[in-house]
């Protein structure tokens, strides 16, 4: 059996240490739970609690940690704000929501749920980025800001502009989930509404997002429980918490944000190496049975081989050891507008090499002869 070699970052990253370590001090150490107990342990796992979102609301520029609600993903984040829009009444019959072939599954179809709006879809230019010359009117904006198929940042903060110039009441929502790991994001500076992105691609283990409200206090919650009330009142009534409590009912994913401030330390540092990705663009762009679709300075390699079917290749190279992801990605849109069913994406962390590159390289020409 070939060593393995993982390349496969955009769908979940491999742990540091320090990450491990922290988790494990959690379980093995600290463990209770959060915002329930008056106990030293109690009081000390609020401290991790506090310390976590503070170090998240610094790591996204926010203004406030009161801003940083955790949730379980970014899907559930994108969920909860279309849930939240209706709750406060933000969503009427004929609701104009722009979205773009470059989004998720997870950016779209939450809205799926929500049948009186009305979707339209933001015109990409040339190279699959937004096309700022065309961001139509609309009352709110799904902003995809790294698509996990093309790999490249868009300019978030100049679509809000325009959003905003377009409609100065609109609403921007920034699925950020692949954008976090390779780029700053400002939420002061950007100016948007809601932020998502997930834990596990940042480092920490599965089951912990990060939901980003800029005016918090101005929305009711979309999940009632244990943890968001201060007193529950006769008929019916609720003395809610303050921001951000009032937006986390029940018991969150302690162990995942004990590791949250170590995975943020990391990657801060240690930004996966771009230049991987331009050895293997070089090298496969030569071959003529490879179709490249991602850009030579994206943050990924996507592409197809003539006459294989991805699921063969990824079959093949799986069986190789080498783990990348082939198929639609969760991102039909941007498939159908390139005429594709699916892909083969190779995406990388911190912890891949120059060699492991050399290596992926050989054992795809030999698949691809
Ligand atoms: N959205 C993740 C990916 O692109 C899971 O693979």
């Amino acid at each position: 059996m070939n060593k393995i070699i993982y390349l496969d970052a955009a769908a979940s990253a491999l742990k540091p240490d320090s990450v491990i370590n922290a988790q494990l001090d959690f379980l093995k150490n600290k463990y209770a739970n959060a915002g329930r107990g008056i106990c030293a342990r109690a009081a000390d796992v609020d401290g991790i609690l506090k310390n976590a979102r503070k170090r998240v609301a610094d790591f996204i520029s926010a203004e406030k940690a009161e801003q940083i609600i955790f949730t379980s993903g970014t899907t559930d984040g994108l969920n909860r704000i279309v849930n939240l829009l209706r709750i406060n009444g933000k969503i009427k019959n004929g609701t104009v929501v722009a979205v773009s072939d470059l989004d998720h599954h997870s950016a779209r179809l939450p809205w799926y749920n929500v049948p009186d709006v009305n979707l339209i879809t933001m015109p990409l230019n040339q190279n699959m980025n937004f096309d700022l010359s065309r961001i139509p009117y609309a009352d709110i904006f799904v902003i995809t800001a790294m698509s996990n198929v093309i790999g490249m940042p868009e300019d978030v903060k100049e679509i809000i502009k325009i959003a905003k110039q377009k409609n100065p009441g609109a609403i921007t929502i920034v699925d950020a989930a692949q954008y976090v790991v390779h780029q700053k994001i400002d939420a002061t500076d950007w100016g948007a509404d809601f932020i998502c992105f997930s834990g596990h691609k940042i480092g920490t283990d599965t089951g912990l997002g990060v939901m980003y409200i800029k005016n918090s206090d101005d929305f009711m919650p979309d999940k009632l429980g244990g943890g968001m009330v201060s007193k529950v009142l006769p008929e019916k009534e609720l003395l809610l918490n303050d921001s951000p409590y009032k937006f986390e009912a029940g018991t969150l994913p302690l162990t995942q944000i004990s590791g949250i401030e170590s995975a943020i330390d990391y990657l801060e540092s240690n930004r996966p190496d771009l230049n991987l990705i331009k050895y293997l663009y070089d090298r496969l762009s030569k071959n003529p049975k490879i179709k490249i679709i991602s850009p030579r300075d994206s943050s990924l390699l996507t592409f197809i081989v003539k006459d294989m079917h991805v699921i063969d290749f990824g079959a093949l190279i799986g069986a190789k050891g080498v783990c990348l992801r082939v198929g639609n990605m969760c991102a039909t849109w941007i498939h159908k507008l390139l005429g594709m069913q699916g892909s083969i994406r190779i995406s990388v962390g911190s912890w891949n090499t120059m060699d492991e590159m050399v290596a992926v390289a050989d054992i795809i020409e030999s698949i691809v002869k």
